[in-house]
């Protein structure tokens, strides 16, 4: 492709994105094609000559695009939002034009230190300690995983990156029976074992009881464990429960345990001062990871890493083949010592974008909107005696189900009912929610949080779901 052609094509592609959003509306929220339509559609073999760009594009459109779920559209309200926004899709169009690998500072300084520029605003735009310094990594998978990993080397004195686990310590991580499934891969990975994972079962709010968290502790010290790494919760997947982060924090000290936050959505709350109260237990973490490719209009993948032991976690990852050695090395942050990979994609330029074209204000003002998007729709679910909400609305999801105002359902009945209703609005492809299990109990999740979700929508949707309810029950449909 020449320049010519480049930009012509691009300015052709930019219209397509605009009008996509114009019409996002318009496309089924969730696809529904069947495993392999998009693969029995495509060749078995890469096209032996180039193809033009125009016939990529139209295979794009007519093969492609009905396989895609519509994360943007502003009724996809399942799991959580991976949302964006214009000023990150430009961002990212920037980075892979730029094409930066940003495995050290030498490799791009601007790349290196726009990151480390963008931590820091947002470090203190949440109000959480100086202490914290702070890395992007991709996701929050990923941190939790880094985190993980620098808690054991520090509390093996760095002997287990040297010498594996021979003569180790019996590690033990702990986090609630309602904290996300990518811990239990952390602690795979780091080979702590899943049997030493604690699950500590959680209050009425999901939320893990402290009490029993010393407990465990105590019993796996008597029993010769090693308690390695509490993870506390702020916003599980389930229902968003936020675990007592203060009171985590003060076990963790008290047994000089690693703590580690995960805020994977709820975090984003932290730039809004009624949520800043949550950065006391923070601040008495280790680490500390929240997405702003979830619930910060920043395009997916871009997790945010706090971590207060720098040098630790350098000790944890840093390896310098002469090849990578450079003269700044001692003035600089070298990001590749800051996680698993070498090579860096360069992040920081979309979620710079995004910072600086809402400003702390339109950020706060979009995230309001979202909280008080969901304030009115408890209030539409709470008013309607054929529903019930199952757990504390702490941000933007709600988890409900259809009871029917007479409650001659069981409860084998109702986990029945709801799923037909969720799938029944999944497959119309008007909405797109999800599910959670509360307590045993079949539990609908209204996430609220695509960029440009209205009201409307909102409303829209509620009446759609309790029109659904009707049909499943008095149609079987
Ligand atoms: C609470 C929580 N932690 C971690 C994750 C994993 O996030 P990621 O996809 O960034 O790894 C999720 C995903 O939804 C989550 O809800």
């Amino acid at each position: 492709m020449t320049i010519e052609e480049f930009k012509k094509i691009s300015e052709k592609l930019i219209n397509w994105i605009g009008n996509y959003y114009e019409n996002i509306r318009s496309f089924p929220v969730k696809s529904n094609v069947k495993p392999k339509d998009i693969i029995n559609s495509l060749p078995d073999s890469i096209p032996q000559k180039g193809v033009q760009f125009e016939k990529i594009f139209y295979d794009f459109e007519t093969k492609i695009l009905k396989g895609i779920t519509h994360w943007q559209h502003p009724r996809f309200f399942a799991y959580f939002p991976a949302n964006t926004s214009f000023p990150s899709i430009l961002g990212e169009l920037l980075t892979s034009a730029l094409g930066v690998q940003g495995m050290i500072w030498l490799t791009s300084p601007a790349a290196t230190e726009l990151e480390e520029k963008v931590v820091y605003w947002l470090r203190d735009a949440m109000g959480l300690t100086k202490e914290f310094t702070g890395v992007l990594q991709d996701t929050a998978s990923t941190a939790t995983l880094v985190s993980i990993l620098t808690a054991r080397e520090k509390a093996s004195n760095y002997c287990i990156n040297e010498e594996g686990f021979y003569n180790s310590q019996k590690f033990t991580v702990y986090c609630s029976k309602e904290a996300h499934s990518s811990i239990d891969k952390a602690v795979k990975i780091a080979g702590i074992g899943l049997k030493n994972l604690r699950k500590i079962p959680v209050d009425n709010s999901f939320s893990m009881i402290p009490e029993v968290l010393e407990q465990t502790i105590q019993e796996d010290i008597e029993r010769g464990f090693r308690p390695l790494c509490i993870v506390g919760a702020l916003g599980t997947t389930g229902s968003t429960a936020i675990d007592p982060l203060e009171t985590l924090g003060n076990i963790a000290k008290k047994y000089d345990i690693w703590l580690h936050i995960d805020g994977a959505m709820a975090g984003s709350a932290l730039l809004l001062p009624e949520f800043q109260y949550l950065s006391k237990g923070i601040d008495l973490a280790d680490t500390f990871v929240f997405n702003p490719h979830k619930w910060l209009f920043t395009n997916f993948d871009c997790s945010v890493y706090f971590v207060k032991d720098k040098t630790a976690l350098l000790k944890t990852f840093q390896i310098t083949p002469s090849y990578l050695q450079t003269d700044f090395d001692k003035e600089v942050n070298n990001y590749r010592d800051w996680g698993i990979q070498l090579g860096r994609r360069f992040r920081a330029l979309k979620l710079w974008f995004v910072l600086s074209y809402f400003g702390l204000e339109g950020l706060r003002e979009k995230l309001r909107q979202h909280l008080q998007f969901t304030n009115e729709l408890k209030k539409m679910i709470s008013k309607d005696t054929n529903f019930e909400i199952l757990a504390p609305v702490n941000f933007t999801t709600i988890c409900f189900r259809y009871v029917g105002k007479d409650r001659t359902f069981d409860e084998e009945e109702l986990n029945r009912i709801n799923k037909k209703i969720l799938d029944s609005i999944n497959e119309s492809g008007f909405a797109f929610l999800s599910h959670t299990l509360l307590n045993g109990k079949f539990a609908i999740r209204f996430s609220i949080g695509q960029t440009n979700t209205e009201l409307k929508d909102i409303t829209e949707t509620w009446n759609f779901i309790k029109n659904t309810a009707n049909k499943v029950i008095y149609n079987g449909a």
